[in-house]
C-alpha cells in the first residue's frame, strides 16, 4: 500500500471558498485537488494501492478536519482540479455539524481531528518518510522506507508540525535538487515507487 499524507494549511476548514478562487480564497485548495487526483490517476486506471490523507491543521480543534481517500473504494474522482475540489469542499460542508467521521462520498472519509496528534501517530508509520528538498536521496532509502510520504501542500510544514516530525525521528528523503509543487512531488514518488515494484 503507498500512502500519503498531505499537510494543508491555507484551505477554510469549513468549505467556505467558491470554485471560482480556488488558488486565493480557496488557500491553494487547487494544489490540494491536484494533489489527490495526481495520488490515484495515471493515464488510464485509478490507482487502486494507494490511499491520501489530508490533515486541516489550518484551524485547531474542534473546526480542524481530516479527509481520508482510499483508491480501493474511491468514486466520482476525475481528472479536472475543479470537480475534485469540489468532492472535497463538499465533505468539509457536509462535516461541519458532525463529532465523528462520516463517508461523505464512496472511498472518502471526513471527521474533525487534532491535526498534531494524528501527525504525531501517523509519523509512527515504520515506512513513513518526510518529503523535504534537503533530505537524502529517495533512491538511497532502505526498501522498507518510502511507501507513505509526508509532504506540505503549498507551503512547507509549520515550526508545530515540524516539530512532531523531528521528534518523531521521521527519516528526510529528497526527490531532487528542486523545490516542487506537492502535486509534482508525488507525481516523481509515484514514478521511483513504479520502479522498485513495477505494476503488474
Ligand atoms: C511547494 S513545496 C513548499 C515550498 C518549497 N519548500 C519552496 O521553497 O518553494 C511543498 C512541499 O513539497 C515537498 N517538496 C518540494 N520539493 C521537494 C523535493 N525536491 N524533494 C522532496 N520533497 C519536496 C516538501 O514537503 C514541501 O513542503
Amino acid at each position: 500500500m503507498r500512502r500519503i499524507v498531505l499537510l494543508v494549511h491555507r484551505v477554510p476548514v469549513s468549505g467556505a471558498f467558491t470554485l471560482n478562487d480556488l488558488a486565493g480564497g480557496g488557500g491553494r485548495m487547487d494544489e490540494v485537488a491536484r494533489v489527490v487526483s495526481t495520488a490515484f490517476l495515471a493515464s488510464n486506471e485509478l490507482r487502486r494501492d494507494t490511499e491520501v490523507t489530508l490533515l486541516f491543521g489550518g484551524s485547531p480543534p474542534p473546526a480542524a478536519r481530516r479527509i481520508r481517500l482510499y483508491g480501493e473504494r474511491i468514486r466520482f474522482l476525475h481528472p479536472d482540479e475543479r470537480s475534485t475540489a469540489a468532492l472535497l469542499k463538499n465533505a468539509l460542508v457536509r462535516s461541519i455539524p458532525l463529532e465523528q467521521d462520516v463517508e461523505a462520498s464512496p472511498g472518502l472519509v471526513v471527521g474533525p481531528v487534532d491535526p498534531l496528534a494524528e501527525l504525531r501517530h501517523l509519523a509512527e508509520d515504520p515506512a513513513a518518510v518526510w518529503l523535504t528538498e534537503d533530505g537524502g536521496p529517495f533512491d538511497e532509502l532502505p526498501p522498507d522506507r518510502g511507501a507513505t510520504v509526508l509532504l506540505g501542500d503549498a507551503d512547507d510544514p509549520t515550526p508545530a508540525e515540524r516539530e512532531v516530525l523531528e521528534s518523531a525521528g521521521l527519516p528526510k528523503a529528497s526527490l531532487g535538487p528542486r523545490a516542487l509543487r506537492a502535486s509534482q512531488c508525488v507525481d516523481v514518488w509515484h514514478n521511483r515507487m513504479d520502479r522498485r515494484v513495477p505494476p503488474g
